[in-house]
């Protein structure tokens, strides 16, 4: 029996019970517990087998939740709060002492968002509390943007995964924390720098790929295919090289016609960066499950969505 379901309220008993729920927000499908539960949290890390030292994010039901969690909310955030929320944006600030360290995996700050989407909110509207939940894959692997995608990943380990329908924005939030009150963005995402800096001004982006970033979870070898996988300028001239393989492509507006490939997913035939970023995700899982011996990615314009899309792109080719 397939644990996919959209019954709400045995989703609310779960939860309530210290369990565990795979929820649909906008971004990707989250796994999600209880804050307060030091069992939930505890499954939670332990499903996904991440380390204990990569803090979760924390989902919140409006605005006026917030100081619960954050002990100082800087103007900026307000703003961007303002202009994003409930949507694709995460703030990393100050927490409160009552946010349990084992979320923040012992760190002083807390990552917060409030998603855009009825289903995770009419969840979130009915409990009494905020649920941590990180992406619901395994570590290291593609984040899942379909209730299917997740089911396929916990078949047998998890008790629910809640229907909300495939991801509209289809990759992760955009992260957004302070040093000395000055914004700076952790994690490229669904929300552009261009659409940041429309409202707060400049952003630096410290979106880093060192082993101890400051958000652990953009260590590099992140999002990726088990197949291997490569990111290029000019795929037709990269495939030119491997007449002998068998190649799945990933490709922005147009296909490439060459007899070693086997399957292509062309993310936008409209150029539409946003909808290229929806596609992202599934296409990859989609590619993935062929047994190629390799997909080639074709790098996206460095701008705007292009941005985040490159940067899931590097982190699923880094060897
Ligand atoms: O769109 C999203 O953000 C999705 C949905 C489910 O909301 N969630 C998500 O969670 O992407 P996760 O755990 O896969 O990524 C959270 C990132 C990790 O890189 C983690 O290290 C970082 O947020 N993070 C969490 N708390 C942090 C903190 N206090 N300081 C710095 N980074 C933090
Ligand atoms: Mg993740």
């Amino acid at each position: 029996m397939s644990i996919i379901s959209n019954n709400i309220s045995k989703a609310i008993e779960i939860l309530n019970q210290d369990d565990l729920v795979a929820i649909p927000t906008e971004t990707v499908y989250g796994l999600a517990g209880n804050i307060y539960s030091e069992s939930a949290i505890r499954k939670i890390f332990a499903l996904k087998q991440r380390p204990l030292f990569n803090p979760l994010i924390v989902h919140i039901k409006s605005i006026e939740q917030l100081p619960e969690l954050a002990r100082e909310i800087p103007e900026k955030a307000r703003r961007l709060a303002e202009a994003f929320w409930p949507g694709p944006l995460t703030f990393v600030l100050k927490k409160q002492p009552r946010v349990p360290d084992l979320v923040t995996a012992g760190k002083d700050s807390v990552a917060i968002r409030i998603p855009n989407h009825p289903v995770a909110l009419a969840l979130l509207e009915a409990l009494d509390f905020p649920l941590a939940a990180p992406s619901a894959n395994p570590f290291g692997c593609i984040s899942p943007t379909s209730a299917a995608h997740v089911a396929a990943y916990f078949p047998d380990s998890l008790k629910m995964v809640l229907e909300g329908g495939d991801c509209k924005n289809g990759i992760e939030s955009t992260i957004v924390g302070f040093e000395n009150g000055t914004p700076v963005l952790y994690r490229l995402g669904s929300i552009s720098v261009e659409d940041i800096e429309a409202v707060i001004g400049a952003i630096e982006v410290k979106n880093k790929k060192e082993v101890a970033p400051d958000a652990p979870g953009m260590l590099s070898r992140h999002y990726a295919p088990r197949t291997p996988t490569f990111l290029t300028d000019d795929v037709a001239a990269f495939i030119q090289a491997y007449p002998a393989k068998k190649i799945g492509l990933l490709l922005f507006k147009s296909r490439i016609e060459h007899p070693a490939v086997h399957a292509q997913e062309i993310l936008s035939e409209a150029g539409s960066l946003a909808e290229a970023t929806a596609n992202l995700y599934a296409a990859m899982h989609r590619l993935d499950k062929l047994g190629l011996d390799m997909i080639v990615a074709e790098r996206f314009p460095d701008h705007d969505l292009g941005m985040s899309i490159n940067d899931r792109l590097e982190r699923a080719t880094k060897k």
